[in-house]
């Protein structure tokens, strides 16, 4: 058990810089209106929830950093207004706002630059995933306290998945019980995900690039509301979803 870990302090990195293509919206999509606030406020409603969060970093769409930085006084005030609302408002927690880059590792990367030297447990988390419910950041933020170097939520996956090669063969079909459909907040040892991006290389999520350094990777129960907004259909799920 890393002991830094089990005492530490949470920062959390929203990764908001992609432009959303498969959403094909005119608006980067962390800034695509949701029933009344930007993609981005909603998400920061379990980023400021979670426990132990000291400090949050909001990585934004190149050339709509202002637009980003207006939607998190928005989020954060809708935060502070349920909070109180729960009779359990918290120390406001700093919201730094940096640019991203053009892929989501080097947006990760860019946000890892600028968490304050005094966090030892990181959070990452798709500001797409914006209904995430606190639970699952209070599951992450448990595990990595109770010992483990690197977290991921996941869920059961319901259809057979299967690899296949340029042509469209199947080249395998792996067991459907060994497979997780994983999700984010993705929770780390903050040495550990450092030593992974000083790798480089491509990933399509953070814990990847973990497994190359051969450190291990837990996968705990994740929560079908930490779906990611990805297409136009999933947007209007999302708002059914908040008008219920
Ligand atoms: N992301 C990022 N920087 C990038 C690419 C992605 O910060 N260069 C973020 C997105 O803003 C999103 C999360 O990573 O919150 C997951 O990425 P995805 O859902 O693929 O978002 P986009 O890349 O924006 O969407 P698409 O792939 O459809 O273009
Ligand atoms: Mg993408």
């Amino acid at each position: 058990m890393n002991r830094s870990a089990g005492a530490g302090r949470v920062g959390i990195i929203v990764v908001a810089a992609g432009s959303g293509s498969r959403l094909g919206a005119v608006l980067p999509k962390a800034l695509v209106p949701l029933a009344g606030q930007p993609i981005l406020g909603h998400a920061l409603q379990g980023v400021l929830a979670c426990p132990g969060v000291t400090a949050v970093v909001v990585v934004a769409p190149p050339g709509h950093r202002s637009e980003a930085e207006a939607a998190c006084r928005q989020g954060g005030s809708e935060y502070a207004a349920t909070a109180s609302g729960r009779g359990s408002p918290r120390t406001a927690v700093p919201v730094a706002v940096v640019g991203g880059g053009a892929e989501r590792g080097d947006s990760v990367a860019a946000g890892l630059a600028a968490l304050p030297a005094d966090v030892d447990i990181v959070l990452v988390h798709d500001a797409a995933r914006c209904l995430t419910p606190v639970v699952v950041f209070e599951r992450v933020v448990a595990a990595v306290r109770g010992g483990a170097s690197a977290v991921v939520p996941g869920l059961p996956v319901v259809d057979t998945i299967k690899a296949v090669d340029a042509a469209g063969l199947v080249v395998a079909t792996p067991a459907r019980s060994t497979l997780r459909a994983i999700q984010t907040p993705q929770g780390f040892r903050r040495d550990v995900l450092e030593r992974a991006h000083a790798l480089g290389g491509h990933a399509t999520d953070d814990a990847t690039l973990v497994e190359r350094l051969g450190e291990p990777v837990l996968v705990i129960e994740g929560d079908p509301r930490a779906v990611k907004v990805t297409t136009a259909h999933d947007l209007e799920t999302a708002a059914r979803l908040l008008a219920t």
